[in-house]
């Protein structure tokens, strides 16, 4: 997402302000490549979502179903005993 965001900002002749830090100029541009890479950014969103909807659902699942503490084990931020 960053990458194709980055570059499709910079292709599209767009500077991007990086928290009113400094301003990254654009590079060459070609309006071609940052539309394709706009469709790109736009279809990873989309998988983004729904891989971290999925995420989610399995991670009930572990819950509700499964009983086996993984929710837990999340939400605690400490790794598994192997
Ligand atoms: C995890 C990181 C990011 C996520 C989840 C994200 C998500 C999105 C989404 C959902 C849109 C709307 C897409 C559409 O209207 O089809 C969008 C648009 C846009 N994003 Fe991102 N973005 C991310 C990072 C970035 C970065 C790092 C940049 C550039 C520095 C960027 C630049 C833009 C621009 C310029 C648009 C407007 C495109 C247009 O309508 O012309 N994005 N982004």
């Amino acid at each position: 997402m960053p990458l194709s965001g980055v570059l499709m900002s910079l292709l599209g002749g767009r500077p991007i302000n990086f928290f009113d830090l400094f301003l990254i100029p654009p590079i060459a541009e070609n309006k071609e490549a940052a539309g394709l890479l706009r469709q790109v950014h736009g279809y990873v969103a989309y998988a983004l979502a729904g891989l971290i909807g999925l995420h989610i659902l399995a991670a009930l699942k572990h819950a509700v179903i499964d009983r086996d503490g993984t929710l837990a084990r999340m939400l605690s931020g400490k790794p598994a005993d192997i």
